[in-house]
């Protein structure tokens, strides 16, 4: 036999005769077996086309890897024998396509929240190289950070700020998605996903907020641990939240922990799920679109798409070096748990809804109140695509869109007011 024959080639005449459609016939065991000439080359025999269905055995597929008999050097032959195994991923990631048409635009959000994922990853592991997360030096080292180290005031601005967007984009990204009833069947999962995504992502800025151990956040961190002790059983949870009855440096070592190790192990296994999920099923388009001649074409999703989303990239970035460059955060001065808090704590923006809700209800019983209907609604959030049946059905939902319309009203109206109120006291 020839050497680096292969073997579904072994049995295969010089010159085979392209065969008529269904009439190649196996070999009959035993049969004389005509022999390759040393110098021919082997070629595997032309499968006859099996009827679509009909299950092809490995040897008729074409060879997985293409570049096997490519002439490179040693080392490109080293790589391409090992990577040619993400052709197939690549060839998966070119099968998914996303419709064009005019609400489009929204499908960006995703990939710039997952783009400011990735910048606060980065610039996360290069404040830790810096960063001290005790009671006596995590204000000094933030100062440290952002007066001497090289580019450490920059790395810093961007982290806050990027996180700031990454939260502002998932918002964006979760109405957006849900005003294109993106939820309905089979991609219930990637909504219930995408909210776990956001409740760890609130998580970050929530555990992060206290890591410079300045006044505002020390007294920001008192006053959203607190709110669990009004429900039942919540006095457990503020001391497991706090370390101790009170904010202390006990809160930062277990702030700094969820902030670094807990949270992104979470994340990253939840969005790893999201991301397949989006891979797997598609993009949706709005219910009715395609019936109604509204999907103007698709976008192959690798590479075209992702070519667009880099240039979404490319500005989210330019923005953020901008308001890194341009409007600082300020570090503040250092936490004195002895000292009365200041006027006009409030926590980040992103919870401003919820902290307004709170100060609605101050009647007797009336925080509870709210953490209940707060929960409930919540949940209901999270669960919406199994509860809008006539979305899963593609008809349309108005129900639905006027419900996401309340919520939304109810979040921008909140923040705003927490906005009005404070800008008022500041000045
Ligand atoms: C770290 C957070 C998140 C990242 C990085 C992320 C990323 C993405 C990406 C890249 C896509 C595909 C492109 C697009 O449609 O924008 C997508 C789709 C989707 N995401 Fe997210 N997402 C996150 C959070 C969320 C949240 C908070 C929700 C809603 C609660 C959500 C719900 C969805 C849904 C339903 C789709 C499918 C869209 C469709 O098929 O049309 N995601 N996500």
């Amino acid at each position: 036999m020839a050497e680096n024959q292969n073997p579904a080639a072994g049995n295969a005449p010089a010159k085979p005769k392209p065969a008529a459609p269904g009439a190649a016939k196996p070999a009959a065991p035993g049969a004389a077996k005509p022999a390759a000439p040393a110098a021919a080359k082997p070629q595997a025999p032309k499968a006859a086309a099996a009827p679509s269905g009909v299950y092809k055995p490995p040897v008729d597929r074409t060879d997985a890897n293409p570049y096997k008999n490519n002439r490179v050097g040693a080392l490109g032959a080293w790589f391409q024998e090992r990577f040619y195994v993400i052709m197939p991923i690549l060839d998966y990631l070119k099968k998914k396509e996303v419709p064009k048409h005019r609400l489009s635009f929204w499908y960006y959000f995703g990939g710039l929240g997952l783009f400011f994922f990735m910048i606060q990853i980065v610039t996360g592991l290069l404040l830790l190289q810096y960063y001290k997360p005790t009671e006596a030096s995590a204000f000094s080292s933030f100062v440290f950070i952002q007066k001497e180290v090289p580019f450490g005031w920059l790395i810093r601005q961007i982290h806050a700020w990027s996180a700031n967007l990454m939260i502002m984009m998932l918002f964006i990204h979760m109405f957006s998605t849900f005003f294109m009833k993106s939820y309905r069947k089979p991609r219930e999962l990637m909504w219930v996903s995408g909210f776990l995504l956001l409740v760890l992502s609130l998580g970050f800025g929530f555990t992060g907020y206290l890591l410079p151990w300045n006044e505002l956040a020390f007294f920001a961190t008192q006053v959203g641990t607190e709110v669990p002790k009004v429900a039942p059983g919540g006095a457990f949870l503020v001391e497991i939240l706090r370390g101790g009855p009170e904010v202390s440096g006990e809160t930062l070592t277990r702030m700094f922990s969820l902030h670094v190790v807990l949270l992104p192990g979470l994340v990253l296994l939840v969005l790893t799920a999201h991301l397949t999920l989006v891979q797997i099923l598609g993009t949706s388009a709005p219910i009715g679109y395609k019936e109604a001649g509204l999907i103007k074409g698709y976008d192959k999703f690798f590479p075209t798409f992702l070519a667009k989303d880099g240039i979404g990239w490319m500005l989210g970035f330019a923005l953020l070096v901008y308001l890194a460059a341009v409007f600082p955060w300020e570090i503040g001065v250092k936490a004195d748990p002895l000292a009365s808090a200041p006027v006009g704590i409030k926590p980040e923006w992103y919870f401003w809804a919820q902290f307004q809700l709170l100060k609605d209800f101050k009647f007797e019983g009336g925080e509870l109140l709210a953490i209940v209907l707060f929960t409930i609604g919540g949940g209901f959030w999270m669960l919406v695509p199994f509860f809008d049946r006539q979305a899963s059905k593609e008809q349309r939902s108005p129900i639905f869109t006027i419900i996401g319309l309340l919520v939304l009203a109810f979040l921008l109206v909140n923040t705003y007011r927490v906005y009005a109120e404070y800008s008022a006291l500041a000045h």
